[in-house]
């Protein structure tokens, strides 16, 4: 069977002390009697017991000299020691406690007082070894959550750059599958080539200034920007449904021709309708279905397709109805020459409170000299005063 019982060392030089204590202990403990402190120290080597009784006259090394040598040591500054001593007083008491002993007690001794003290010190020792341990383990399980938790950050990051990419990728793509449809649409409106490109650059500008001069602001701050501008490529898309023969007209049009042309608006609508019902992806058609169904509204409730005024239509068609005028004023037609940029800049500051919104015509007065500089940009054109 084995046995379980915990090992006190004696250590005496008087073998008559030894037999005394092994005698007082032997019935509770493994007990060992050593009988000088160099002979400890050479038997500590090999087995490290649970307690020291250690006595302090010793020849060559005392008691003293012991227990400095064990507190020295990492493989036995932990071990208790109890000064089992003939000196009673209470300087040497102190200088023992001073230099690492748990307890001082006095021979001769009472065997149920040395018995509960020693009891009373394993326990402490038995204790701040679990305490111990439990530190060890909270540390270990510490380090695994923080280990743990930067795994996860790591797999976050990794993730969110998946998913950016990914998106990037779809936006590329979704830019690009739009602009091939504005193009198509354009190309079969063969007086107007670049004018897509231009009237995005020219709404840029506004929507910039808006930022700047605090217009609209709260209704800037909930756009998507890049949504605003990729979907206004589309504001013309519903020509689509419009004749060769009235859009490639190279005179002026009949008042019947005009109104079929006007329909452009709410081709686009529908056209635009039909994508949002294959898609969860709503934002940029929105955008794009007010561009194709109010840039032709007028501020003074005179444009079409349904005669909006003023606030009632939407500030994007507002800001479009200037950036489409503006192009169409500096481009040539089969039945006018091209503006020229001054003159463009007038025409659209005299359509004030009428054709166009007065707080963005404020804007515009300031953002002209923008809209000159992308036209000359994008295409050759006449400059200076008409
Ligand atoms: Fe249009």
């Amino acid at each position: 069977m084995a046995d379980n019982r915990k090992t006190i060392f004696v250590v005496d030089d008087d073998l008559t002390s030894l037999a005394v204590a092994k005698v007082a202990l032997k019935e509770r403990y493994n007990t060992l009697t050593v009988n000088s402190g160099a002979q400890l120290l050479k038997i500590l080597e090999k087995s490290i017991p649970d307690l020291i009784l250690l006595d302090i006259d010793m020849p060559d090394t005392d008691g003293y000299e012991t227990i400095k040598a064990l507190k020295s040591d990492f493989k036995t500054t932990d071990i208790p020691v109890i000064f089992l001593t003939a000196h009673s007083n209470s300087e040497n008491e102190l200088r023992g406690i001073t230099l690492g002993a748990v307890d001082y007690i006095i021979k001769p001794f009472s065997t149920p007082l040395l018995l509960k003290r020693i009891e009373m010190h394993l326990t402490v020792e038995s204790q701040k070894h679990q305490l111990e341990s439990q530190n060890q383990e909270l540390k270990a399980k510490h380090q695994e959550l923080a280990l743990q938790k930067l795994e996860l950050v790591n797999f976050n990051t990794k993730l969110q750059e998946m998913v950016d990419a990914k998106v990037k990728t779809i936006l590329e793509l979704q830019s690009a599958l739009l602009k091939s449809m504005a193009e198509l649409v354009e190309s079969r409106d063969d007086i107007t080539g670049g004018h897509i490109e231009r009237t995005q650059s020219y709404l840029r500008a506004l929507l910039e200034s808006m930022k700047t001069r605090d217009i609209y602001k709260n209704e800037v701050a909930e756009w998507d920007l890049s949504l605003v501008l990729m979907s206004a490529q589309l504001h013309d898309v519903g020509k689509i449904a419009v004749k060769d023969n009235i859009l490639n007209k190279p005179g002026k049009l009949t008042p019947e021709e005009f109104e079929e042309i006007k329909k452009h608006t709410t081709f686009g609508g529908e056209v635009i309708d039909k994508i949002m019902e294959s898609t969860s992806e709503h934002t940029f058609l929105i955008y794009a279905k007010i561009f194709a169904m109010t840039h032709h509204e007028k501020w003074d409730g005179s444009g079409y397709p349904k005669g909006l005024k003023g606030e009632d239509i939407p500030i994007l068609g507002r800001l479009m109805a200037i950036a489409d005028v503006y192009d169409a004023l500096t481009s040539d037609r089969p039945y006018k020459a091209a503006f020229p940029h001054d003159e463009a800049v007038r025409i659209i500051l005299d359509g004030k409170g009428t054709h166009f919104d007065p707080l963005l015509i404020d804007l515009f007065s300031g953002t002209s000299d923008e809209f000159g500089n992308i036209a000359s940009a994008l295409r050759p054109m006449k400059t200076g005063s008409a």
